[in-house]
């Protein structure tokens, strides 16, 4: 078996796993990859230094070797906070609105990705299979063939890829592109994702995709496929029956006094997330339902994530603005309708939480997979499951078509589909839970990198035909 090299932004080391935080769907998916296969995780440490040295901090806990590096502020705030989550992210979500153009961040960015590419180049041996992930570092293959790597190289995109109208509007996406093309093969979370992505290399990039998926580009081919992500499932089932899980249900459901029922949602505080559109949606079904609005608690878990940028402060302040405006409109002395929890919590006890809620409410305005909607499903209790609540934009959505599905700009169709879920029959309940839950079950985080790993080192034309 090769070993992998794999190459993120953050790095997660394993002994962290189970800490309280917002870790964030890449870090939790390749924790758990790396457990069971051989190989180095490179990326950054989070932390910060003075001046760039490209010293390796390397670890080895629970078998997973981990390789990490310190950046400079001036790269933290033109590659991190610039053009990663000032200018790619909002796009990649679809917010033109928000995404800002700045050569200082194109600039950073790119000497960010030399920075990681000349430090993770001294550990790729001949054999090695490497895997780069998400949107910090699609030029690092380019830079990587450039030093003279000659390895199968993937890629694997964990956020949304826009429509071509949407993508052109960044300056030097034809170069972006075309370092992307010096991966062997190239992943995304769904179909529609893949699709826009294929329909940038024909109609801008000119180039030719043939029947199996395969772009030719030169003397090269690559192949562009979907892989959807899913969780760690087994993990997540015992951590959701451990003790700490089922004294945070028990705590949790006590706090909400005598058949009071619970909406959760758990989400980083990120504008893709769709956070004040829900609060608005929770608060229009109290004004529409006020004979059921006093049965009901919307308990929303959202630690604060990307504090530097600005975009995120703002949406951190609106959405304290609405749950203050609900709860003080809404509230009697002895309940609260939105408890609002800025905070990130150990993963036993947030899986005892999904367990005590009714309804988990996920709805993204945009979201590449959304591991959350998933770890919901596998929290619940089979004989009496709660309902999800999905958002028909989630990255989720087509693998979940048994949870209510609802397009989250509309309060009136999220308010509805609440009061559904709220007077859903256990049978029912019961019937889609199963279908969810063999969903998860089977798409889960290894079958994600058996296909994506079983893909890179296939034989080239055979790379990804089998994938998802
Ligand atoms: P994203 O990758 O955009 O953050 P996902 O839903 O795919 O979104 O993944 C989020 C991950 O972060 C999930 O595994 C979730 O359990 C974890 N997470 C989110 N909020 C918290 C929190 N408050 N405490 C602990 N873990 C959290
Ligand atoms: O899943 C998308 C993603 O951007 C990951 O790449 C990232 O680890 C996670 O969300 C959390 O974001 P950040 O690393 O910026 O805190």
């Amino acid at each position: 078996m090769s070993r992998l090299i794999v190459v993120s932004n953050r790095v997660s080391v394993p002994q962290a796993m189970g800490a309280a935080g917002a870790q964030g769907g890449l870090s939790v998916a390749l924790s758990a990859a790396l457990r069971e296969h051989r190989g180095i995780w490179f990326g950054w440490s989070g932390k910060e230094t003075e001046s760039f040295t490209g010293h390796l901090d390397m670890q080895r806990n629970q078998d997973v070797t981990t390789a990490t590096i310190d950046l400079e502020p001036q790269d933290i705030d033109e590659y991190y906070n610039g053009y990663a989550n000032r200018t790619l992210w909002p796009l990649f979500h679809y917010r033109i609105d928000l995404t800002e153009y700045d050569r200082s961040f194109g600039e950073g960015y790119e000497r960010v990705n030399a920075r990681f590419a000349d430090s993770v180049l001294p550990l790729i041996e001949p054999e090695d299979l490497v895997w780069v992930h998400d949107y910090h570092l699609l030029p690092l293959g380019a830079m990587l063939r450039d030093k003279g790597v000659t390895n199968r190289m993937g890629l694997f995109l964990h956020i949304p890829w826009p429509p071509t109208r949407l993508f052109v509007s960044l300056p030097n996406h034809e170069q972006l592109v075309e370092s992307m093309l010096q991966y062997d093969l190239i992943g995304f979370q769904t179909e529609e994702w893949l699709d826009s992505f294929t329909h940038y290399i024909k109609k801008e990039a000119g180039l030719k995709v043939d029947a199996d998926g395969l772009i030719q580009y030169g003397d090269r081919r690559i192949r562009a496929c979907a892989f959807p992500i899913g969780i760690d499932y087994e993990e997540f089932v015992d951590s959701a029956w451990s003790d700490v899980a089922v004294e945070g249900c028990k705590r949790l459901k006590e706090s909400l006094g005598h058949g009071r029922k619970m909406l959760i949602g758990v989400d980083r505080l990120d504008y893709s997330k769709g956070l004040g559109e829900r609060f608005d949606s929770f608060g229009r079904f109290l004004t529409d339902n006020p004979e059921m609005a006093k049965d009901v608690v919307l308990l929303q878990i959202a630690p604060p994530s990307r504090e530097d940028v600005e975009s995120y402060q703002l949406i951190r302040h609106d959405l304290e603005r609405k749950a203050g405006h609900i709860n003080g409109a809404h509230a009697d002395v002895a309940w609260v309708p939105i408890r609002y929890v800025n905070r990130g919590y150990p993963r036993e006890e947030l899986a005892g939480f999904y367990r005590a809620a009714d309804i988990g409410l996920v709805t993204p305005l945009r979201d590449g997979m959304n591991l959350v909607a998933k770890e919901y499903v596998a929290a619940q209790d089979e004989s009496d499951p709660g309902v999800l609540i999905l958002s028909r934009f989630a990255g989720a959505a087509p693998q979940m078509p048994d949870a209510v599905l609802v397009n989250p700009h509309s309060t009136e169709e999220v308010s509805d589909a609440i009061r559904l879920a709220l007077h859903m029959p256990l049978a029912e309940r019961r019937r889609r839970h199963q279908a969810l839950l063999q969903s998860v079950r089977e798409s889960d985080v290894v079958h994600w990198r058996e296909a994506f790993v079983r893909a890179l080192e296939g034989p080239i034309a055979e790379i990804g035909r089998d994938a998802a």
